[in-house]
């Protein structure tokens, strides 16, 4: 562990809820299923541009880590939008388009390449999505809505980079900057959308706005697969660490490996920033439950007050531990993986994007964490690198060389 930088001190709760021998059934099955997986991953898998990200083996890290193998899934370079993101608002987009328009010409399939080049533009044009978003999100929205032809409006918190603010714009979506936090942008979102007959694309679910949630995780399990597919079938992890902001991304992970492996499936860990802790807080009181104070942390990405009541109903079974981290872990761990320390070639990651490889190194570092965790010597870990840099500025200002440079040596 010597050639690790200080990473910070984790905070630890395993869930007393979990059931690693229960099968996966009907309740889980009804949010994520294999079935409705396969319909994502023909039509993701048909885009133009699709590819399955690398995964990469960072022998050295997992080295410094006192472990036998870290698994980086690298979102990096997903869609041109750099975070897997990309997977599910966009997916959700045209889940919605295809159901408005069948709805108003029954009795006709309605495909992506339809609404691609326009067919029922008269009808989708009249339409309008919108969603709140720390960035990520947004941006697959937008990304969507313009890919498919209909109108859309996206609200970030106060505190989004200018930087995310452009790249949802370069989609010709409407930006509204709302004065709070990403969950008061959630609810001007929703009531906006209800005075002006929009149409929410949320990542979070919440009473009464179920399906186009669902759409968005069932996206995300896309990456989900890439990954089973790209391990060695000799040397399945024994851990995932996952990071979560309002949990569907945790919640995908873990809906698809416990669907894919059952009871052979590894320790799910999900990871927050210390400051924003809504995943962690549910555990501990046995309910949803909501993050306290200004939810400020460098990991923009996961900087969420409330849980989605979707993925809570996979991960309070579902989760075997929650952990969560400081920003200067997501920050060293940044430095880290930009320096090539891991025996690769230099990863360019965001801040968002570290918090599952940064909790496990803090969690490594610490010896009652790591004996909570079984972070044995033969352990092998799956993380999700979920985005590259999605802000380019922010990127550099942290790790001190631009994206490119990086790449570039
Ligand atoms: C890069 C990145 N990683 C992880 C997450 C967490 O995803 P979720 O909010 O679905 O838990 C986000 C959310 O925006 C993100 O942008």
């Amino acid at each position: 562990m010597s050639d690790l930088p200080p990473l910070g001190t984790p905070r630890l709760f395993s869930n007393p809820r979990a059931d690693h021998e229960r099968a996966y059934g009907p309740s889980e099955r009804a949010i994520l299923s294999r079935a409705a997986f396969d319909e994502a991953m023909a039509e993701i898998g048909a885009w133009p541009g699709y590819a399955p990200t690398p995964l990469r083996s960072l022998p050295g890290l997992a080295r410094a880590a006192g472990i036998d193998r870290i698994w980086y899934k690298d979102e990096g370079s997903r869609f041109n939008l750099n975070s897997f993101k990309a997977l599910g608002g966009a997916y959700a987009v045209l889940r919605l388009l295809a159901r408005e328009v069948q709805a108003r010409v029954p009795g006709v399939p309605v495909t992506a390449l339809d609404l691609v080049v326009g067919r029922y533009g008269k009808i989708t044009r009249t339409l309008t999505v919108t969603t709140a978003t720390d960035g990520n999100h947004g941006r697959s929205v937008a990304w969507g809505a313009q890919v498919f032809g209909c109108n859309c409006v996206i609200y970030v918190p106060a505190k989004c980079s200018e930087g995310r603010q452009a790249a949802i714009e370069s989609y010709d979506a409407r930006v509204v900057r709302v004065d709070g936090t990403y969950d008061d942008a959630v609810r001007q979102a929703a009531s906006d959308a209800a005075a002006n007959g929009w149409y929410v694309v949320s990542d979070t679910s919440y009473t009464g706005y179920m399906d186009t949630p669902r759409d968005v995780m069932q996206g995300y399990t896309v990456m989900v697969e890439e990954a089973i597919s790209q391990l060695p079938t000799s040397e399945r992890p024994t851990h995932v660490f996952i990071q979560g902001g309002v949990g569907a991304l945790p919640a995908a992970v873990c809906g698809h490996l416990w669907e894919s492996w059952g009871r052979q499936r590894p320790r799910l860990v999900v990871v927050e920033p210390h400051s924003a802790d809504c995943l962690y807080r549910s555990a501990v009181a046995g309910r949803p439950a909501k993050a306290e104070g200004d939810l400020d942390t460098v990991m923009a990405g996961l900087a969420c007050g409330e849980v989605s009541l979707l993925a809570w109903a996979i991960l309070e079974r579902g989760a075997d531990d929650f952990l969560t981290i400081p920003d200067e872990a997501a920050v060293a761990t940044m430095r880290l993986l930009a320096d090539g320390k891991h025996g690769g070639r230099p990863i360019v990651a965001g801040e968002s994007g570290v918090a599952g490889i940064a909790a496990l190194l803090c969690a490594a570092a610490d010896p009652e964490v790591r004996l909570g965790l079984g972070l044995a010597p033969d352990a092998r870990v799956l993380v999700f690198g979920t985005e590259g840099a999605t802000d380019p500025e922010v990127y550099q200002s942290i790790v001190g060389r631009s994206p490119d440079a990086v790449v570039n040596g």
